[in-house]
């Protein structure tokens, strides 16, 4: 044990937790993207998917569990390696401060990891907490509901892109997430010594290929409600239900 927590805090240590822990961020943020998707199937789909997830607790809480533990653990390990690698070289390069070879991605890790976690931050209280003060939209996410009474996350989540500036947000944020992952993957090979010369370019290729779906994949959404009003009948008509109730709950009460 303790020979092992003293390999972790190592820079070797450190740079195969990145690794391990970066992993399992993209396996999440790959099947988020596919289970986000199913916006654009008939609402029952992924109204059907969020009750199974939110009905699952011996499923949900070790979930998102491992995913705390590997954020904390990502952010943990970036930020000691990027202060040792600043110790270790205070003036940078004499001259040259860059590497040529380096790309927007690689220079930016920390500052595009913070970037992304602050989004994850704003999401979370948006979607997850469903923070009414913090959304901009007219409606209430807790009044949004499906005929069994269970949060319709459809129509949720059409009410939060249907304010401009949230889903132009969440594309920035999405944006970042991306062009931190376009590296990040290719480091993770390198840490887990399977990058080299002959693999290079296509380990190269592959992660810009993921970082451009996934970037795809997610901008879909709220730029599909947010430009062409996808999925706006539903709102509406989950909003004019939620009123009449109300209204028809006042009356019975008067
Ligand atoms: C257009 C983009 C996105 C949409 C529409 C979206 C949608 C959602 C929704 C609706 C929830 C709440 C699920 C529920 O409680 O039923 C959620 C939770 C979550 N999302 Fe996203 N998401 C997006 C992007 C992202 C990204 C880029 C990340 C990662 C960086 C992310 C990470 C999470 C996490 C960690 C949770 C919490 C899961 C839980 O424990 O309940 N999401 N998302």
């Amino acid at each position: 044990m303790k020979t092992s927590c003293k390999y972790l805090r190592s820079s070797l240590g450190k740079k195969y937790l990145m690794a391990v822990t970066g992993t399992v961020l993209v396996l999440f943020v790959t099947g988020h993207m596919v289970g986000n998707l199913q916006i654009f199937l008939p609402p029952e789909a992924i109204n059907r998917y969020a009750h199974f997830l939110q009905g699952n607790l011996e499923l949900l809480w070790p979930v998102r569990l491992i995913m705390l533990a590997a954020i904390c653990l990502h952010g943990w390990s970036a930020v000691t390696l990027w202060a040792e690698n600043k110790a270790a070289r205070p003036v940078g390069y004499y001259g040259n401060p860059t590497p040529l070879a380096a790309s927007v991605a690689s220079r930016t890790m920390i500052l595009g990891g913070v970037v992304v976690a602050a989004f994850l931050g704003y999401h979370l209280l948006h979607y997850t907490v469903k923070l009414e003060s913090i959304h901009g939209a007219p409606v209430w996410f807790a009044d949004l509901k499906t005929p069994e009474g269970l949060p319709d996350v459809y129509a949720m989540i059409v009410a939060g892109f249907s304010v401009w500036y949230v889903s132009l947000f969440y594309v920035l944020g999405v944006g970042a997430l991306c062009l931190h992952l376009s590296h990040g993957v290719q480091a993770m090979f390198q840490s887990l010594g399977l990058r080299n010369h002959v693999y290079a370019p296509c380990i190269k290729c592959a992660a810009r290929a993921l970082a451009v779906a996934l970037f795809l994949g997610y901008a879909a959404v709220p730029t599909s409600v947010a430009v062409f009003g996808h999925g706006k009948a539903h709102l509406n008509e989950i909003v004019q239900k939620a009123a009449a109730a109300k209204a028809a709950a006042g009356e019975l009460r008067k």
